[in-house]
């Protein structure tokens, strides 16, 4: 380096830790050397994140929150969306980019999900990263659902009326409340204000706080690994974990070959596929919002099922409560479980590879008992899907409750000193 560019970071230096910073998190942040592929989705989530940013920037240059009708008898936000995507140079590609985001990021999420799942990663000493992790999955959820209400298509208008109406079955301050959420007594301009100032800034910021907090809390306790094998605890006489390798180059290069194939899907889904299939962006979201005419058949988009099919599974009132409430809690409780899977998993060894047949089977079980209630999601309930629903919950639910006991007597093998590679 010239001695003139040494010289301004020197002056830096002086009043803002930038060399340490970079020592500290990136050329001397020692991380595991056996990372897997199962590794590259935090980094993907980070990358979705600044997409959805950078788009969502462009699309509120020319998106309008507005209920009212234009000249044309088309909804205001409605209107200017196929303004978006016709008249607007590039429109289109920011606003496909911005909703096949939407459905990346929680493909990518849910897999960084399953790999904390597989590894144990949310084990002592990462707790805290797991609970973050989880509030930054609920937050996604809302971001989610608040964008979705934005475009003031059928499903965006149906989706929110079905969805506020739950908060009305809580007893005493049901009603209320939902009436505070939508700012008026139906889904109406006032709701799609709101929504839009949640979705475009009050949530993005909590999303990000939540974001930075997971990634300090991580670089403080470093990561976990496909062998669960914490390696601070064997260092060499420089100090450093013997098989820890530093994360640049050697993560900043790897992560680059995650990033290039990720975005091919992506760009194939955002040029050839952008509706996927009716699942990133359903067809009766293209009619626009009309309040005199319920959709024969309303589903919320591929994300959000598994919980909505946890929902629509409870069908019994308690303690003179109706079903809908209950319906209410046991989604709310799907979600929040999640949280205390460090406190939940008792078993000796955190990876899955030196965990034994009984923890794999139920994994298995689990797995398909989710994706069984994701499909029954997007589908109308009949007598026979609101049985198979119900056992596919009494499963994700067996999943954590009954882990203290099954993750103790499972057979494991013992986890090895060092990584194995
Ligand atoms: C916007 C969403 C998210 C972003 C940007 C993000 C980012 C990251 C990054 C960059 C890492 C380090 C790289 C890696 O281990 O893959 C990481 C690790 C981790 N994340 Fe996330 N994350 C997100 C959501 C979540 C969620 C929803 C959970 C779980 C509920 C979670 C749990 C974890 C755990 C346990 C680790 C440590 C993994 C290990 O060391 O094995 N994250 N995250």
């Amino acid at each position: 380096m010239t001695t003139k560019a040494q010289a301004v970071i020197d002056w830096v230096d002086e009043r803002f830790p930038l060399t340490s910073s970079i020592k500290g998190h990136l050329t001397e942040y020692y991380a595991p050397k056996n990372f897997n592929f199962w590794y590259f989705f935090g980094s993907l989530a980070l990358l979705v994140l600044v997409i959805q940013i950078v788009t969502g920037i462009f699309l509120v240059m020319h998106y309008k929150p507005d209920a009212s009708l234009n000249a044309s008898g088309v909804p205001v936000a409605f209107a200017s969306v196929e303004y978006i995507m016709r008249d607007v140079p590039g429109g289109w590609l920011i606003r496909y980019m911005h909703s096949t985001g939407a459905s990346a990021f929680f493909i990518v999420v849910y897999l960084h999900m399953f790999r904390g799942l597989l590894y144990g990663s949310y084990r002592k000493p990462r707790e805290l990263i797991w609970i973050f992790g989880t509030l930054i999955f609920l937050a996604l959820m809302a971001e989610a659902f608040m964008g979705y209400l934005l475009p003031w298509g059928q499903m965006s208008f149906w989706g929110a009326q079905v969805i506020v109406n739950l908060f009305s079955a809580i007893p005493v301050i049901g009603p209320d409340l939902s009436v505070v959420i939508r700012g008026d007594f139906v889904v109406s301009d006032a709701t799609l204000n709101r929504f839009f100032s949640f979705h475009v800034i009050a949530v993005p910021l909590i999303l990000i706080g939540l974001v930075a907090a997971h990634i300090v809390a991580l670089h403080e306790v470093g990561s976990n690994n496909p062998d669960g094998v914490e390696i601070k605890k064997k260092k060499g006489p420089d100090g450093h974990p013997l098989d820890g390798i530093p994360f640049h180059p050697y993560y900043t290069v790897k992560d680059i070959v995650g990033v290039v194939g990720f975005l091919i899907v992506f760009s194939f889904i955002v040029f050839f596929a952008p509706e996927g299939g009716g699942y990133f962006l359903e067809f009766n979201n293209f009619i626009p919002a009309d309040p005199l005419k319920t959709p024969p058949h309303i589903a919320p988009v591929w994300y959000f099922t598994p919980f909505y099919s946890i929902l629509r599974a409870v069908t019994y009132p308690l303690l003179g409560i109706d079903a809908k409430f209950w319906g209410v809690v046991a989604m709310g409780a799907a979600v929040v479980i999640i949280a205390f899977l460090p406190w939940l998993d008792r078993s000796p060894v955190k990876s899955i590879r030196y965990k034994g047949g009984l923890f794999k089977a139920i994994l298995a079980i689990f797995i398909v008992a989710f994706f069984i209630l994701g499909y029954l999601g997007v589908l109308p309930p009949t007598p026979g899907r609101t049985l198979v629903s119900q056992i596919c919950s009494v499963i994700y639910f067996g999943f954590f409750l009954l882990m203290p006991w099954y993750s103790k007597m499972d057979k494991c093998k013992p986890e090895p000193d060092r990584v194995t590679g």
